[in-house]
């Protein structure tokens, strides 16, 4: 049985084994999320960061957590929304697989995503929703021992994942139960 949790609230004060951001291809920082990571992390965050020479949109890399309940930080770079005729679903499914196969690689079993590209780079949430679930869930039928939490920062979000998570859900048993 693959789960997944859904929850309203601020992803710097989830204490995982690794929390995702994101990030932009500098991974130097930035508003939203990002800014809110690397406050709360402290400045060695950004002094590992530099280190990493940058990320192309749909991969991600791995740093320490520094000051924040997280073990390590997962930074990826979600597709900035051009219309949804320029590779972004498949660009945004990256994001999320590339996360959780790092996460894997160095360990991590609890992990907590925001919802990438949905603020400043403009991916409507309810396709963005559908496009991030299915992404997890196809990791997890290969990784049940995954804890994954969609963490959510408003109550648009939190409602445009759990609509999507039911629809699928419900159609996910009517074919398998
Ligand atoms: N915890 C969880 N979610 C949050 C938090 C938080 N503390 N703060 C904001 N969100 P965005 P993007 C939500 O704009 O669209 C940055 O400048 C937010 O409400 O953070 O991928 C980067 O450097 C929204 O639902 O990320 C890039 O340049 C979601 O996180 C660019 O923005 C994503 O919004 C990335 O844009």
């Amino acid at each position: 049985m693959v789960k997944v949790s859904i929850v309203r609230g601020d992803i710097t004060t989830m204490a995982v084994d690794a929390i995702v951001n994101a990030a932009n291809s500098s991974l130097l920082g930035g508003s939203g999320v990002d800014g809110a990571i690397h406050r709360a992390a402290g400045s060695r965050l950004l002094d590992e960061c530099r280190t990493l020479g940058g990320c192309p949109t749909g991969e991600a890399r791995i740093t320490a957590g520094y000051d924040l309940p997280a073990r390590h930080v997962i930074h990826t770079v979600g597709p900035i929304w051009r219309g949804g005729g320029e590779g972004e679903a498949a660009l945004l499914a990256s994001c999320y697989r590339n996360s959780l196969l790092l996460a894997l690689e160095h360990g991590c079993k609890s992990i907590a995503f925001p919802s990438i590209s949905t603020g400043v780079f403009g991916y409507p949430v309810a396709k963005a929703a559908h496009v991030a679930l299915r992404a997890i869930v196809d990791v997890l039928y290969d990784h049940p021992e995954l804890d994954v939490t969609m963490v959510c920062f408003d109550e648009k979000t939190l409602g445009a994942y759990r609509f999507d998570w039911n629809m699928w859900y419900a159609e996910y048993k009517e074919h398998h139960d």
